[in-house]
Parts: C-alpha cells; sequence; structure tokens
C-alpha cells in the first residue's frame, strides 16, 4: 500500500476504500434485510444493553479472573502455586483441551493474601468463592448510543461487488468493475497493483528476518502502559536476539509500523480489543508501538466513559480506555475470557452461577459496538473444565440451559461460542458501515515436557522455525467460523507458534521455582507483530 504516491496518493486510497467499504455494506444490507429473523430473536438488538441491577452494579462476577492472573500474582509472592487447574488448550484448537485435567476436582485456592506490585493493587484471594464485581457502569451523559455520530455514513446504493474467499477463509470483496473510479481521478497502476496484492496477500505466511531497527520500543520504557510483569528487560533474562525479529510476510508488501500513521488512519476513531489476558498484552503492546515506549501526558484516561473503573475490592477494571487528543483516537481493551455474555443466574445470591450464554455476545460490546471502528476479538485459553467450574459458569445455549451432550463437550462449546460471536459481529458490520472486525486466531504455548503445573519448561533462546509455508491457518476454528463472513482473520497463530523463545518463561521479576510462563509473551515481542498485521489492515 506504500510506495510512489505519496501522501495525496494515499489519501485518494483512503477515500476510495471508505465509498468501497459503504458500497459493499449496503449491498450486504440489502441483500441481508429479513433474511434472519431467527438470529434477531436470538440477539436482541444492541440498544438492548447491560443487565443492571439496583445500584447501577453490574453482578458479573468471575472466581479469579484467570488463572494466568493468579500466575501473575503468585509471581510476586512466591507462594506455592494454587491449585486451579489451568489447562490452557494446547495449540490444536480442536482437541478438548478439558480432557487434559479432568482429573482434578473443583478448583480450590489456597493461595493466602497476595501482595502484587507494579499496576495491580492488593489482591485478597481468601477463598475460592472470591470473586471479583465488575464495576459500576457509568451509562450517563456522554454515554449514550453514539450511532448518530456514524448516520451519515448511512447510505442506499447499490452496486455489484464480487466476493472471493481466500484459502484461509477471510473474505475480501472486490469491485467487478470499477465504476467508483469514475467518481475520483483515474488512478495509477501502482492502486491496481496493490488491489491485486491485497486480494492474494496472506499475512500469515512469511519468515522472520532479523531487522537493526527492531524493537519498536524500548522494554525498559513505556512504563505507563506495559506491566512489569510483561517488561522481560526488567528481569533477569540476558537473551533479547528475541526483539530483534520482524515478521515479513511472503505473498504481501506490510507497510512499517507508525505510531503517527495509526493514529492517522484512526482519526475520530475508537479500536476496542476485547478478549483474554493474551488480548491485554496485544493492547499494552499496540500502546507501546504508538508512543514509541515514551511518555504521553497528553493521553487521556476516558474508561469511565465506558464503565472501566475499578470496583470496590477488584483488582483492577475489567478494562482500560484511552485517548489520543492529538487525533481524537481511542484505544480500548475489555476484559472478556469467555467472548460470550455472562449472566447471574440468581442475581441476589453471593455464591450464585452464572449462565453462560455460548450464543450471545458479551453484554459490553453489544452495549458500545456503535462506538467501536475496529473491533479485535480472541478467546481460547479459559476453555477448560476447570475454569468453568472454578467461575461457577454453567453453559446456556437459546437462553436455557444447555442439554445437548456434544454442545457440553468443552471444544464444541468454544466452537459454538466463537462461530456465534463471529457471526454477530459479522451481522453488526453492515449496520454500522467503516466498523471493521477481526477474530484474532489462538495464540500459541510452549510447555516441553510438562504442562504450566508439572514443570513445562520453554527455555530456548532461539526460534524453533524462522519460516511458515503453508497457506492455511493453523487455528482451524477461527478460520472455519470466519469463512464467508465480514469478519476477517488476524491469523497470528502460526507465525507465533515458531516463536517458543518469545515466552515470559522463568523470567519474573521474582520468579517461583519450578513454574513457568510459556503463554505469555515477552514484551516488546512476539503481540507486537500481530499490532502490525492488524495495522496493514486498517
Ligand atoms: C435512498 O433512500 C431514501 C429513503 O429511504 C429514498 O428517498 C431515496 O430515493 C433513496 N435513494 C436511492 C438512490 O435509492
Ligand atoms: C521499512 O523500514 C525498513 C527499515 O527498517 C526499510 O528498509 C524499508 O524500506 C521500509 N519499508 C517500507 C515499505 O517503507
Ligand atoms: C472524536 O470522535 C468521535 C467519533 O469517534 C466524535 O463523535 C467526536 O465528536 C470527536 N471529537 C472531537 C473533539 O472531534
Ligand atoms: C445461593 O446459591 C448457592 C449455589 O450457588 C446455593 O447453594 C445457595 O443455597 C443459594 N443461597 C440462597 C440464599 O439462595
Ligand atoms: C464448529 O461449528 C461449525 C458450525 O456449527 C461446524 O460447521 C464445524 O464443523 C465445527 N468445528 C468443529 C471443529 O467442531
Ligand atoms: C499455497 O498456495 C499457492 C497458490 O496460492 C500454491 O502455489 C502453493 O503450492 C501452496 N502451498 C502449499 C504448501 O500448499
Amino acid at each position: 500500500m506504500k510506495g510512489g504516491g505519496g501522501y495525496f496518493y494515499e489519501w485518494r486510497m483512503k477515500q476510495l476504500s471508505l465509498l468501497f467499504f459503504f458500497v459493499v455494506s449496503t449491498t450486504f444490507v440489502v441483500w441481508s434485510w429479513g433474511k434472519n429473523p431467527l438470529f434477531n430473536t436470538i440477539f436482541p438488538s444492541h440498544g438492548q444493553v447491560l443487565q443492571l441491577f439496583p445500584g447501577g452494579e453490574v453482578k458479573v462476577k468471575e472466581v479469579a479472573q484467570s488463572k494466568d492472573d493468579l500466575r501473575e500474582a503468585q509471581r510476586f509472592v512466591n507462594v506455592s502455586p494454587p491449585e486451579i487447574s489451568i489447562n490452557t488448550p494446547s495449540l490444536n484448537t480442536q482437541e478438548d483441551e478439558g480432557a487434559v485435567n479432568l482429573a482434578s476436582p473443583l478448583v480450590s485456592i489456597n493461595t493466602p493474601s497476595l501482595k502484587t506490585r507494579g499496576d495491580e493493587e492488593v489482591v485478597n484471594i481468601a477463598s475460592p468463592l472470591n470473586s471479583i464485581t465488575a464495576p459500576s457502569l457509568d451509562i450517563q451523559g456522554d454515554n449514550k448510543d453514539s450511532s448518530t455520530a456514524r448516520e451519515k455514513h448511512h447510505g442506499n446504493t447499490t452496486e455489484v461487488v464480487e466476493k472471493s474467499v481466500s484459502s484461509e477463509g477471510s473474505e475480501t470483496y472486490i469491485d467487478s468493475k470499477p465504476p467508483k473510479q469514475q467518481l475520483v481521478e483515474p488512478t495509477s497502476p501502482k492502486k491496481q497493483d496493490s488491489d491485486v496484492e491485497e486480494k492474494a496477500c496472506n499475512f500469515g505466511k512469511g519468515k522472520w528476518v532479523r531487522d537493526a531497527d527492531r524493537p519498536l520500543y524500548s522494554g525498559f520504557g513505556c512504563k505507563q502502559w506495559l506491566s512489569p510483569m510483561w517488561a522481560c528487560r526488567l528481569t533477569q533474562r540476558t537473551d533479547f536476539a528475541y526483539e530483534k525479529l520482524r515478521w515479513q510476510p511472503k505473498e504481501c508488501q506490510m507497510d512499517n509500523f507508525s505510531g503517527p500513521e495509526f493514529l492517522k488512519r484512526m482519526q475520530d476513531k475508537t479500536l476496542a480489543l476485547i478478549g483474554d489476558s493474551l488480548g491485554r498484552q496485544q493492547f499494552q503492546s499496540l500502546m507501546c508501538m504508538i508512543t514509541g515506549g515514551e511518555d504521553r501526558q497528553d493521553v487521556e484516561d476516558v474508561g469511565r466513559e465506558y464503565g472501566l473503573v475499578k470496583a470496590r475490592g477488584s483488582v483492577r477494571p475489567d478494562g482500560w480506555a484511552y485517548r489520543f487528543p492529538i487525533t481524537n483516537t481511542t484505544i480500548l481493551y475489555y476484559w472478556s475470557a469467555s467472548l460470550c455474555k455472562l449472566e447471574p443466574i440468581d442475581p441476589g445470591n453471593k455464591t450464585t452461577y452464572f449462565a453462560m450464554h455460548l450464543d450471545r455476545p458479551p453484554a459490553f460490546l453489544q452495549r458500545f459496538i456503535s462506538r467501536f471502528d475496529v473491533v479485535v476479538l480472541n478467546t481460547g485459553h479459559h476453555w477448560n473444565r476447570g475454569k468453568l467450574n472454578a467461575n461457577r459458569w454453567i453453559m446456556y445455549v437459546g437462553g436455557k440451559p444447555n442439554t445437548d451432550r456434544k454442545i457440553a463437550d468443552i471444544a464444541n462449546a468454544k466452537n459454538l461460542t466463537i462461530h456465534s460471536i463471529v457471526k454477530w459481529l459479522s451481522d453488526e458490520i453492515p449496520k454500522y458501515p467503516g466498523l471493521k472486525g477481526f477474530y484474532r486466531s489462538i495464540s500459541p504455548r510452549h510447555f516441553f515436557n510438562g504442562d504450566w503445573n508439572s514443570g513445562g519448561t520453554c527455555d530456548s533462546t532461539t526460534p524453533g522455525a524462522l519460516e511458515v509455508f503453508k497457506n492455511e491457518s493453523s487455528d482451524s476454528m477461527a478460520s472455519g467460523a470466519v469463512k464467508g463472513t465480514n469478519v476477517k482473520l488476524l491469523d497470528i497463530t502460526a507465525l507465533s507458534e515458531v516463536r517458543e523463545e518469545g515466552h515470559i518463561s522463568r523470567y519474573s521479576i521474582r520468579g517461583t521455582p519450578g513454574m513457568q510462563d510459556c503463554l505469555h509473551w515477552c514484551l516488546p515481542g512476539i503481540p507486537d507483530t500481530w499490532n502490525e498485521l492488524l495495522f496493514a489492515q486498517i
């Protein structure tokens, strides 16, 4: 996309793609009108929002937001591992991860009071039922539905577009004819080249190359957003070759990431990352990449606008939102490990079970989708029996407790959720022209010779390989879900899979002997590349 054309050319491109997106969306709306009444009954309109309870508090709770968190917290206090089963799934998402550790009984967390440091406050995990209450929602004033802001993009032109489905299942729409080109100046041959390039481009295939200009920010810096627990430069680690590799797609030119350029593309826009702790890593990485790791006093914390405030007694808010006033760009992360709607079955009961609506979007996403311009979703590492039990999540389908034995299988439940959320997002996209939706494929874990709690390690200081040859995604569940939808696959699995040396490993500010983190990544590091791929596609 980059090239000789310069700024004017880019501007034209932007205009073209906007027009183009508009046409595609309109076509989709017209086409889908009335086709999916059934889906509408399953998913109420997005105006219908979070289940509010007296006092405006959302009573969605999770027992210890994640095992990762427990593990993170643990690292600081050096206590014996909580007996929670963290069978984070293996790379092969088809497998029933639940089977791995089904033996482990209901979780009992006998972690004493934990004192964490850095950005986390004092955690008090006194009992297994310790729950973290979602923050109170501030739903007045500027939190009103801003869909009107988007209405201006609405239109009803229809033009013939042609769909082409790539081998990965992500879909691109290409004009069969260039009618729009009559509206703008004649395009250069370069423009056509990049069109073709975009169509054929598979960002997931390519190789890692050494680049003296990496990393994009210093692991000693970015204190404003980077959690110390993920900043491997602050640990005992001495090998940092992993910071120096840049991903080079084979079939496509990928723009060099540039913070100012990112902000320019996201002028007056909001990017939302929603998912588990790996999504949070991607969020922190993105903040550091945009700022180059430098302190930015101008950036505003706008969490309140989205109800992202720390509730009393909770470890942290359910997410963060920051705005760059210079371009009016908002970057947001929301914690949703299951990526589906959680609802207390008995709201008045402190120890209530939760309906885990496999086929419904997280309430937060449903509420705020009209305010987002780019949405990046992920889930994966929380789909195991121990986690569901610990959180008191009961699978619901169609608003009722699940009775289908096939769906009761964790892998199938996860598959259903991923398909449902992608379908839901795909159906939202035509309603908000300009909205782009991504599903990020699973981030691979690399526990060798054991699992996270049985001495599994990832000690390598060199990548397993530097090149990815295959055309298909390594995450077939994700690629299957996006196939034929408006949602694009942010396919990072295979390229991350060869980077086993990039995890936190045994390095941590205060390590727990015998336990390694082969799930999360050092930052700067591999998640930076996920954001480069994202940057190339927005
Ligand atoms: C677009 O829709 C509006 C009302 O829905 C109608 O008045 C107008 O004629 C339509 N324009 C085109 C080009 O179809
Ligand atoms: C990206 O940056 C590298 C230096 O890191 C430079 O060699 C290359 O030409 C740049 N690519 C583009 C497309 O600007
Ligand atoms: C910032 O962008 C939002 C849309 O995302 C818009 O509604 C708002 O008016 C913009 N604010 C300013 C100060 O331009
Ligand atoms: C609250 O829910 C638990 C199950 O989660 C149940 O055992 C208990 O009896 C309930 N308490 C009340 C007061 O309903
Ligand atoms: C996931 O669900 C989809 C749609 O229900 C189905 O077509 C697909 O075969 C399932 N995949 C797996 C791995 O179960
Ligand atoms: C990948 O696809 C290309 C065509 O796009 C084909 O030439 C190549 O053989 C395929 N590679 C593999 C490993 O399947």
